[in-house]
């Protein structure tokens, strides 16, 4: 296979230089952040902080470090307007009011309980476009982002992007500071045997999430007739690359404990771009029964369910919430 750099896949595909620095930037701190998680232990960056980012949830060294990594790399693009990132409050404006210039969302570091025991983590990005009219929201619906992605720090690190027609994965060289094409073209599977879900809060879920996992436990014996394997790894971004090559389906439902924020994972930095991905790779992505990517979002830090994954799957839930 020729091999094909990230740099030159966007020159192919963009045809936008301002838009290709910014990506290239969101890569460099992906591949930066790789490398701090790789030398976590060694550097006494494992652990936990005193700090708790804006949902009140303990911060790890990791999830600064990978904020700095990922703000400093992008905030001197020229095309860039404002950054909404996980751990920071409110949105930054950086060039203030300025139509046609993009938002960047962002989780710097995703599944970061995963760090102490050595599991994957990742980051997951957003990029829209400040409207024409310069109203200057950086909240504009996932319909309307021009590009997300993730990096998977696994075994290799994978870099995902889409632009909504395709989705591209190129893998981190093995002297760490360059991608290259490697999983073109991914497409989800329609069908699957395969969920992920936190099944220790069941007691939380409503009857149509407990009717459907209960349903596929029950394997061959029951209405769906054929065996359902499980997986949930804590970190949405390995539960979706998982999802992207081999198929499954990816719920963290709106239940009875957390309702009131409208579910566990946010809306802008997490769901949307996810969501952005996996319709590009011929899934689905929903709340359980509307597509997560017109939802209108009405703060930075906004929570949401999430039903991602093979379309068969995504779409019986739902006919089952409608019912
Ligand atoms: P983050 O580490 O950025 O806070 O995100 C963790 C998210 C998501 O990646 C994962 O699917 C989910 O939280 C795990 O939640 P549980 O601990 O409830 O399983
Ligand atoms: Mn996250
Ligand atoms: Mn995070």
């Amino acid at each position: 296979m020729k091999e094909e750099s990230l740099q030159a896949y966007l020159a192919r595909e963009v045809g936008d230089a301002t838009l290709e620095d910014l990506i290239d930037r969101i890569a460099s701190a992906c591949w930066k952040i790789s490398n701090l998680v790789r030398g976590a232990a060694l550097s006494g960056n494992l652990g936990t902080t005193a700090e708790v980012n804006p949902q009140g949830e303990a911060q790890k060294p990791l999830d600064l470090l990978a904020d700095t990594v990922f703000s400093q790399s992008c905030r001197d693009s020229s095309a860039l307007a404002a950054l909404i990132s996980e751990e920071i409050e409110t949105v930054t404006w950086l060039r203030e009011g300025t139509a046609g210039r993009y938002v960047v969302s962002y989780d710097p570091l995703d599944g970061s309980s995963n760090l102490d025991v050595d599991l994957s983590v990742g980051s997951v990005f957003a990029i829209s476009r400040i409207a024409p009219a310069g109203v200057g929201t950086a909240l504009v619906p996932g319909r309307d982002l021009v590009c997300s992605g993730y990096a998977l720090y696994g075994p290799s690190t994978i870099f995902v992007l889409t632009f909504g027609n395709r989705v591209d994965g190129f893998s981190l060289s093995n002297d760490g500071d360059s991608f290259v094409l490697s999983h073109p073209n991914m497409s989800i599977p329609v069908e699957t045997q395969e969920f992920a879900i936190n099944v220790s809060r069941l007691r939380f879920w409503d009857e149509t999430v407990r009717t459907y996992i209960a349903d596929c436990i029950e394997g061959a014996e029951g209405v769906r007739g054929k065996p359902f394997n499980m997986r949930w790894t804590a970190s949405m971004v390995a539960d979706v690359h998982r999802i992207l090559v081999r198929g499954g389906i990816f719920l963290y439902p709106k239940d009875s404990e957390n309702a009131a924020e409208g579910g566990k994972l946010r809306l802008l930095y997490e769901a949307n771009p996810m969501a952005m991905i996996v319709e590009a790779a011929g899934g689905l992505a929903t709340d359980g029964q509307r597509p997560l990517l017109d939802i209108v979002p009405q703060s930075p830090h906004q929570r949401t369910a999430v039903v991602l994954g093979s379309r068969s799957e995504v779409e019986r839930l739902a006919k089952a919430y409608a019912s």
